[in-house]
């Protein structure tokens, strides 16, 4: 089977991390996030991906050339972002696939350990044209809402709506029968959520929803982000492209963890990367070369290449930049983001709310 790829986004909502690195390439895990979705499509039967790019094209071709994890590899790039249904249409191109064979988009920043060979066996079986992975979210609201009938039809599809009528969300995995996506205009922008699905609907095409509500993340968020590489260390999902067995932490060669440190929760600590005696590391993502001095506590966080952590300073929920430098006995917290580069200098007190 053949699969197309959405990579194109921008991850505004990560940055500063994808700053200088788009967020299908982020480090989780130890491996690029999109390791684990393409050694994940590889077992469920895809032999062929085209990359549909925009932001950063180049970087996924120099990362992943024109073969990996068993899946053969091709890139198209958009000169301007076409949006999520503009993009499907322009990678197309580059299908060799019959018309009425079925063809796997993934949005590129998702986990999930749904059955995709039951999702495109469900897709067959229903003649449909197009067929939905849907998982069911607390908060529909920040997502595609798509109520479906009793036979499993999709019978609306509202994205981002304030009015959710189901907690049962698009999953961002979709199978199109290959001349559904030909419905598509061709070289405009075009939104597959808020355009092309509606229309389909409308226009009374069969659209399926496959419904599996197992471990499921978009890891749009820093938190998400943090929360996803941790689980892929813990084994909560099973990834092919683990550098590792599952566990409380993954080491990466060259890491160097004293003994005397305490490094749990998924951790990961990248190449190079220091934590000393003394210091507590819970849930995080240590990216190469970074550095957790004595006493200091890191939770829920992510340091970017070459952050450094001074001693006894406190980093819960925190994202830093590369190189940026938490001098001695800081206390950030709550989603605080320092871009690449800033240095906090030491607090000479810290100050107590106790009595
Ligand atoms: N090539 C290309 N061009 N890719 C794009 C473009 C574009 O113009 N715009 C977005 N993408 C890619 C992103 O890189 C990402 O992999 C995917 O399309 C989805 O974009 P996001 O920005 O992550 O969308 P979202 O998370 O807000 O919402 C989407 O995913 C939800 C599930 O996580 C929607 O599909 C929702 O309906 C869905 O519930
Ligand atoms: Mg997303």
């Amino acid at each position: 089977m053949e699969a197309i790829l959405l990579v194109g986004g921008q991850g505004t909502r990560l940055r500063p991390l994808t700053i200088s690195t788009p967020k299908p390439l982020l480090p989780t895990a130890g491996v690029a996030f999109l390791a684990h979705q393409l050694a994940r499509a590889r077992a469920a039967g895809v032999d062929r991906i085209v990359f549909a790019t925009s932001y950063r094209a180049e970087m996924f071709e120099a990362a992943f050339g024109d073969r990996a994890y068993g899946v053969d590899l091709v890139y198209v790039s958009e000169d301007e972002p076409l949006g999520t249904g503009g993009a499907i249409r322009n990678a197309s191109r580059a299908l060799t696939c019959g018309a009425d064979d079925p063809v796997l988009i993934l949005n590129g920043d998702i986990l999930s350990g749904h059955d995709v060979q039951a999702q495109v066996e469900l897709h067959e079986k229903a003649a449909a044209e197009v067929t939905l992975h849907l998982t069911v979210a607390d908060d529909p609201s920040r997502f595609g809402c798509v109520p479906t009938g009793e036979d499993g039809r999709v019978t609306a599809f509202l994205e981002k709506t304030s009015h959710p009528v189901t907690n049962q969300i698009n999953a961002g995995c979709y199978v199109f029968r290959r001349s559904a996506i030909d419905t598509i205009p061709e070289d405009e922008v075009v939104s597959v959520e808020r355009e092309t699905f509606p229309s389909l609907i409308a226009s009374g095409a069969v659209v399926m929803g496959y419904v599996e509500a197992g471990y499921w993340l978009d890891v749009g968020t820093p938190e998400a982000f943090v929360r996803g590489s941790c689980d892929l260390v813990l084994g909560k999902l099973a990834s092919p492209a683990m550098p590792g067995d599952p566990g409380e932490r993954l080491t990466l060669p060259g890491a160097n963890v004293s003994p005397g440190a305490v490094v749990r929760g998924g951790t990961t600590v990248g190449r190079n990367a220091v934590v000393e005696a003394g210091a507590t590391v819970l849930g995080s993502v240590l990216l190469d070369e970074a550095f957790v001095a004595e006493g200091a506590t890191v939770r829920d966080s992510v340091l970017s290449r070459g952050a450094r952590v001074g001693p006894g300073a406190i980093l819960d929920g925190v994202i830093l930049g590369d190189a940026a430098v938490v001098g001695p006995g800081n206390e950030l917290r709550d989603g605080l983001r320092v871009w690449p580069g800033i240095e906090l200098p030491a607090t000479a007190v810290r100050f107590s709310t106790d009595a």
